[in-house]
């Protein structure tokens, strides 16, 4: 079982909820549209070098006369001829935001964009970097408690972050990458290890279910598209690798609904 499988909760678990735990955290409440105005225009009043994680993006605050609100900036973007990760040797190795960007973008296309905070491309303190809202979370994957309260929506989610993570080649979708709000929504952050150019799958096993809304639009992911909306930030070869996984996961489903049923695969 991968380390991702382990957050699929296998076993029913009961409804822990009391009403006042669920209650929505103080957000304003904006639109994806009006989250890129403000985080485009706003003016950066404070900053803050993150600790945690590997690259120590920055936490801003950022402010536009009438609404303050915080923001991740991620400046990495590394390119080595050669990188050891955990034993393996990986070529062309590039660590960059470019990849943030263009996760958020390859999201959207495939209807997974509210798992992401709005994430765009912007200069601060003389550096280029990708922009993400700040979301409010109250636990990441180290720390939330189990179990959690509605199984079944939980697992939906995870399904989907698993079948993402296979998309983008994700060697870095680690505990401290997924947020957890209070109303127990998963939020996937810094895809700056993703878009390996491999063409094989990572983790073939954790493709197990399919939200059918994905299952359709990954189906339709069209190459030309993707090109188009993740331009500059993915290269061809990036691309073609992408949708070389693409295929895989779509026929290792069609082998799984063969086997086992639609209804049992996708939901
Ligand atoms: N948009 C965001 N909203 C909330 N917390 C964030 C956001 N971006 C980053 N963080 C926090 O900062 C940590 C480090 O950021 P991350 O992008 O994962 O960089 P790295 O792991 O390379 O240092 C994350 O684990 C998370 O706790
Ligand atoms: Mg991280």
């Amino acid at each position: 079982m991968s380390f991702l499988q382990r957050w699929l909760v296998f076993a029913a678990a009961g409804w822990l909820a009391a009403a006042g735990l669920l209650s929505a955290a103080e957000e304003p409440n904006l639109t994806p549209e009006q989250m890129t105005e403000f985080l485009l225009n706003a003016k950066v009043i404070n900053s803050k070098q993150l600790g945690t994680g590997k690259t120590h993006p920055w936490r801003l605050t950022l402010s536009d006369g009438t609404l303050t609100h915080d923001a991740a900036f991620q400046p990495v973007d590394i390119l080595k001829n050669k990188e050891v990760i955990g034993g393996q040797t990986i070529l062309n190795f590039r660590d960059t935001y470019h990849f943030n960007l263009a996760a958020y973008e390859l999201a959207k296309l495939l209807g997974l964009g509210n798992m992401m905070p709005v994430t765009l491309e912007r200069s601060w303190n003389r550096q280029r970097g990708a922009l993400s809202w700040w979301i409010p979370k109250k636990w990441d994957m180290t720390n939330y408690p189990k179990p959690v309260p509605d199984v079944d929506a939980w697992n939906k989610q995870m399904y989907k972050v698993l079948v993402f993570a296979e998309l983008v080649y994700d060697t870095d979708r680690n505990q401290g990458n997924m947020l957890v709000t209070e109303d127990w929504k998963l939020w996937m952050i810094d895809f700056t290890r993703a878009f390996r150019q491999d063409h094989n799958l990572l983790e073939p096993k954790n493709l197990m279910r399919c939200d059918r809304q994905l299952w359709e639009k990954l189906r339709q992911l069209d190459v030309n598209e993707v090109l188009a909306k993740t331009k500059p930030h993915l290269g061809k070869s990036e691309v073609q690798a992408l949708m070389a996984r693409r295929d895989k996961i779509v026929k290792a489903f069609q082998q799984l609904i063969a086997e086992r049923g639609e209804n049992a695969v996708l939901y």
